[in-house]
């Protein structure tokens, strides 16, 4: 039996909005899509409000699912922007990406987020990250690419590293967590929406040979969204949990930018085996590399080291490596605080084109110096797994 809209939007007239009337009146649902039993669509609702919804949206989910013949519904809480209300700091210029542009730094704090220091993360039972890492059956480990602000090329580097452990012989799988502002499916220009398979887990989407999921999978990208704190955890938590990883050996992580107190409950809540930093050469970004470093610390996330994106400008004409930033600054920070480096990156074209056109570079390029960056990463991030897994 299929189910129809007409039957999900039947199911919602019977909840109740914080406005007094059925939520099916309040002007705050997205389209309704349906297929295959499964059911997707978000509440809009005003920032402020959001506290209150939260517990509509979670009967909305649970009348939903009583429907026969519904496989699975997966209903999110938005909060769009009003017009001319600040852009939230989520989607940055990449600091001097073309000489056209100028350098974008957004402090990461400033996030558009509210916050959410009254939601305490449920304690670590085990303690260490050891101790959680079997969370995710056939998943052996867990690692985040973090950064301690935006638009230092996390997700570009988070992309490139898992085909860069792919290309070890490893079984990759890409998580996209950034649920303020997803961008895996430009990077990897995956437009479809994940299957359910028997046991109502979404099946990740293959592309390049990865396992990949993102929450801009369920919801349109462009959606400004403002998740409260505990949304952010169920949608990640239920990223990690009810989608069929298959076996991976690792699986990667693009964390939202910042340390704030969203990215500390994830930090705390995902089994995270280590993480791996993402800075650029300028002092602004190491000094949030550093928070990032910090933020791992306080929640015994190993650090798996340290990657200097944009590092050097390479000519894309004559190849010439120009250090326009003063470049080296993360080696010497990563010597400094004792943590392993991982590599270079320089600035250069190919990896922004290939990135913003969905084929990244060690994909589209497998055999060009990009690629052979990436797969060294990819090699230091490897044995460091390998060192914490004979440590523990
Ligand atoms: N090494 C590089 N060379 C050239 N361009 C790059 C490089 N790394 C990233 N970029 C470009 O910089 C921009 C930002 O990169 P990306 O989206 O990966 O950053 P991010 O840290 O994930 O950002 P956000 O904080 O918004 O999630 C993109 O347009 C990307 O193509
Ligand atoms: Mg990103």
């Amino acid at each position: 039996m299929s189910v129809t809209q007409q039957q999900v939007l039947e199911a919602l007239a019977g909840v109740k909005s914080p406005r007094g009337v059925a939520l099916t009146n309040a002007n705050v649902l997205s389209p309704i899509a349906v297929s295959d039993g499964k059911v997707f669509f978000s509440i809009n609702v005003d920032a402020a409000e959001a506290r209150a919804w939260e517990t509509v949206r979670a009967q909305a989910e649970s009348v939903v699912r009583a429907i026969p013949g519904v496989a699975s519904a997966m209903i999110a809480l938005t909060a769009e922007r009003k017009a001319g209300a600040p852009q939230p700091a989520t989607r940055r210029q990449a600091p001097g990406q073309a000489p056209s542009h100028s350098p974008g730094h957004s402090p990461s704090h400033s996030h558009g987020v509210a916050p959410v220091a009254a939601h305490r993360p449920p304690p670590n039972p085990g303690g260490s990250p050891m101790a959680r890492q079997s969370d995710i059956p056939g998943v052996a480990a867990v690692i985040a690419v973090a950064s301690g602000k935006g638009g230092v090329g996390k997700s570009t580097t988070a992309l490139n590293l898992a085909l860069g452990l792919r290309d070890l012989g490893l079984r990759v799988g890409l998580l996209d967590a950034d649920i303020y502002g997803p961008s895996v499916p430009r990077l990897t220009g995956i437009r479809e929406k994940p299957e359910l398979n028997d046991e109502r887990k979404m099946i990740p989407i293959q592309r390049f040979g990865l396992a990949v999921m993102s929450i801009g999978f369920l919801v349109e990208e462009d959606t400004a969204m403002i998740w409260r704190g505990p949304m952010v955890m169920s949608a990640i938590t239920q990223m990690l949990r009810d989608v069929a990883w298959g076996t991976l050996d690792v699986l990667v992580v693009d964390m939202p930018p910042g340390t704030g107190d969203a990215q500390l409950t994830l930090a705390q809540n995902v089994p995270l085996k280590g993480a791996v930093i993402v800075s650029t050469p300028q002092d602004l970004s190491l000094i949030d590399a550093r928070r990032g470093l910090a933020m791992f610390t306080k929640v015994n996330v190993p650090v798996l080291g340290i990657v200097e994106n944009m590092s050097y400008f390479q000519c894309p004409h004559c190849g010439t490596r120009s250090d326009i930033f003063g470049h080296g600054g993360a080696r010497h920070e990563a010597e400094r605080l004792g943590v392993p480096f991982l590599g270079e990156i320089p600035l250069h074209m190919a990896i922004r084109a290939t990135s913003d056109s969905g084929n990244p570079v060690v994909a589209s390029e497998p055999d060009g110096p990009h690629a052979a960056i990436y797969r060294a990463i990819g090699a230091k991030v490897r044995d460091q797994l390998k060192g914490a897994t004979a440590a523990a």
